[in-house]
């Protein structure tokens, strides 16, 4: 039978395109046939009205009630407007599991053991499972981090990113080690990237001459389609499929494909 593909997209750093992320590669993969869940695991809800859900509704239908162990996320999963495409909301609620779940010593394994239950009857129904982080360290991304088979890390293409990225290196290696020996990083995908700055070509040289073949050749640019796509809840992939946005994430998707290719020849 099939194996489902957890993966998250994560950097604690706000604003990096995380969202954007998520919402178009599971968008360029659903439109490729391949059967995908988005796990959208921050308070914030923006992969759920990106994809053009509530995120005001009741949170007994989110990923908070599978977090707080009342509802399976069989019970909670929706379909959007998109075929081959499912998600799993959240709202606000979901800030305050932090401090809910503080007395419980597994917490960090709470999202693993409900995929888990989840795929042990479901097994196959989707080829990915895609976890959009919070801009965060904390609880949810560390639940995120244990769950997930492999990362990709978008990064903004603007002074200091780098930096935020050793945090963020540094407790991936710390999980790797305690939590989950065999999460590994896709990749890290360049966003925001603007042409006339100078900066933008700075941090690609310097991102790609540190973490060499694990930068994708796609760059995103900055492209305003990108930033109105999500008001009318749509991927920009079906917004304006022929922007320089949508070129990218479409690039990105044929990369992401083509990376399962290696990885099966490299087994
Ligand atoms: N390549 C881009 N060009 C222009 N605007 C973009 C681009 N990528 C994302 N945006 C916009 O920038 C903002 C931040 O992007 P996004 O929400 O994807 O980041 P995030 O990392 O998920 O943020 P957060 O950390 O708050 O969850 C959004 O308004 C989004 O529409
Ligand atoms: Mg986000």
């Amino acid at each position: 039978m099939s194996k489902t593909e957890i993966v998250s997209i994560i950097n604690q750093k706000g604003g990096v395109g995380k969202t954007t992320t998520a919402i178009n590669l599971a968008a360029g993969l659903a439109l490729k046939n391949k059967k995908i869940l988005v796990i959208d695991l921050d308070p914030q809800g923006n992969a759920t009205t990106g994809l053009g859900l509530l995120n005001s509704e009741n949170s007994n239908e989110t990923i908070y009630s599978v977090l707080n162990g009342t509802k399976s996320i069989f019970e909670v999963v929706k379909n959007t407007q998109f075929e081959n495409l499912d998600l799993v909301s959240s709202n606000v609620d979901l800030s305050g599991l932090e401090v809910e779940t503080a007395g419980d010593s597994k917490r960090a394994f709470i999202l693993k053991d409900k995929i888990m239950a989840y795929l042990k009857h479901y097994r196959g129904k989707y080829e990915y499972i895609f976890i959009d982080c919070p801009p965060s360290l904390s609880l949810l991304t560390v639940m995120a981090l244990v769950a997930s088979n492999s990362l990709v890390v978008p990064l903004q293409t603007e002074f200091f990113a780098l930096e935020g990225l050793t945090q963020l290196m540094k407790t991936i290696d710390r999980i790797k080690n305690n939590l989950n020996p065999a999460l590994f990083i896709r990749g890290i995908l360049l966003t925001m990237y603007d042409k006339r700055n100078k900066l933008s070509s700075e941090v690609e040289r310097e991102a790609r001459e540190y973490f060499k073949e694990k930068v994708y050749q796609t760059v995103v640019p900055r492209n305003v389609r990108l930033s109105e796509a999500p008001s009318h809840g749509l991927p920009v992939l079906i917004y304006d499929k022929t922007c320089s946005g949508s070129k990218s994430y479409f690039s990105f998707t044929d990369e992401f494909i083509n990376q399962e290719k290696s990885f099966e020849s490299a087994a």
